[in-house]
């Protein structure tokens, strides 16, 4: 049989909660040519098949062990390169989908790079500027190698061409969020069913954090919960496993034990805590994107953020944890115009059609056809 007609001929290549997210939509679209690869770097249901029974996946067609354990990404990466070398050897995919900026992406896109496979890279163009953060390195590994690569924004775009990236290897797609989170979000009679389980208070604010410069540092992991301690509001915590190990590790169990800790919750309920929080506390890349669909204040406890689209919609506040985070969710919960303020605010995210844009990119390169809609000329340096 001819490789064309063969189906499951475009690999998706993924290995976290947030890439089986934002994911999702393409693989609903790619149909019986999508091949759903897991590195397994997630390994928790909680963290994995949650999100395939949310979306309605099906299993992976492949599930490596994702390479954890205690040698770091630097191992992580170059066993998932080999195994994903093997895989594509024995059964080329005609190009491998990666989304984001995690260990699993950098290897997919090496491994498929290395085999001459095309790459297409999701939410391409995202810079912190923050050599610290692993995430910032492998957007940039994966800028590098991705053939085309799908910008969220046109800002996104900007820096892309500002590395040198060819405008006729960029698409400014949106964000497979934006569908991904319409189509989780709960309807409003099923929110009380969602949230009775969990047994959450009237008022509360949602925080999660997981990134390594808030979890790793005993310092600030202590400042982050103490801070979350004193909002006023209960904080309900969904508790990455990695913050979890943290917080024992550092013997923080104590001020952590004064915030409403809950397990990871799956999309729907997520959003349903989100839809009725007071406030949004968070270190997540995709919770600043989700903020702008879901019209929500967020405070992002970072020091950097490669969403500045958010922070300039007026969804999302960067803050240092302490007082400036105290402060600012002061000034947010007393005001009583932002709700109306942000539901009136557009997503600079797109319009829910990101997944449509990127299958269709993925099948023309998969096919050797022209990809669709390429970037009329070289965007400007502010993105205009
Ligand atoms: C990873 C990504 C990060 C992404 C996040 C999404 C990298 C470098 N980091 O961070 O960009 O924002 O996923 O959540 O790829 N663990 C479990 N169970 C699991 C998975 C992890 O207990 O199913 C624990 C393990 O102790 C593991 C630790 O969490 O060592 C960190 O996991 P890892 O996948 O390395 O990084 P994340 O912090 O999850
Ligand atoms: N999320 C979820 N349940 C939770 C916490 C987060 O479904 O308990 C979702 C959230 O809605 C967002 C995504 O997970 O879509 C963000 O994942 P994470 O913060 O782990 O990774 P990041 O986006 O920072 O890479």
């Amino acid at each position: 049989m001819p490789l064309n007609d063969s189906p499951r001929d475009i690999a998706v290549v993924f290995g976290t909660r947030p890439e089986i997210i934002k994911l999702a939509g393409i693989i609903t679209e790619l149909d019986d040519r999508a091949r759903i690869v897991h590195t397994g770097q997630h390994y928790d249901n909680a963290l994995s098949s949650a999100f395939f029974a949310n979306f309605g996946l099906p299993q992976p067609h492949l599930l490596l062990d994702g390479a954890t354990g205690p040698w770091g990404r630097g191992h992580q990466v170059g066993t998932l390169i080999a195994e994903l070398t093997r895989e594509f050897t024995l059964a080329p995919p005609r190009a491998v989908i990666v989304q984001g900026d995690t260990n699993s992406t950098s290897a997919g896109a090496q491994a498929a790079h290395y085999c001459g496979i095309p790459v297409v890279h999701v939410e391409a163009g995202l810079r912190s500027r923050d050599r610290s953060m692993p995430e910032e390195i492998n957007r940039q590994v994966v800028g590098v190698i991705a053939d085309i690569h799908c910008a969220a924004t046109p800002e996104a775009a900007d820096n892309l061409l500002a590395e040198g990236v060819a405008p006729e290897r960029i698409r400014i797609t949106g964000n497979t969020v934006v569908e991904a989170t319409l189509r989780s979000l709960p309807r409003p009679e099923a929110v009380d069913a969602l949230l009775a389980r969990l047994d959450i208070p009237d008022a509360f604010v949602l925080a999660t954090f997981h990134r390594p410069e808030n979890s790793d540092d005993p310092v600030r992991l202590a400042a982050v919960l103490e801070s979350l301690a004193g909002l006023g509001l209960p904080a309900v915590v969904p508790l990455h496993p990695r913050t979890r190990a943290k917080i024992k590790e550092f013997g923080l169990e104590p001020a952590a034990e004064r915030l409403l800790l809950v397990e990871p919750v799956d999309h729907p309920t997520f959003l349903a805590l989100a839809g009725r929080a007071r406030l949004l506390v968070s270190d997540s890349g995709g919770v600043q994107e989700e903020t702008t669909v879901l019209k929500k204040p967020l405070l992002v406890v970072r020091t950097s953020t490669e969403r500045p689209e958010a922070v300039r919609a007026g969804f999302a506040h960067l803050v240092e944890p302490g007082r400036e985070l105290l402060t600012t969710a002061r000034r947010l919960l007393a005001d009583a115009g932002l709700g109306d303020r942000l539901a009136a605010t557009a997503s600079p995210y797109g319009d829910g059609t990101a997944s449509v844009r990127i299958s269709a990119i993925a099948r023309a390169l998969a096919d050797g056809a022209p990809v669709p809609e390429p970037l009329p000329q070289p965007l400007s340096a502010t993105g205009s």
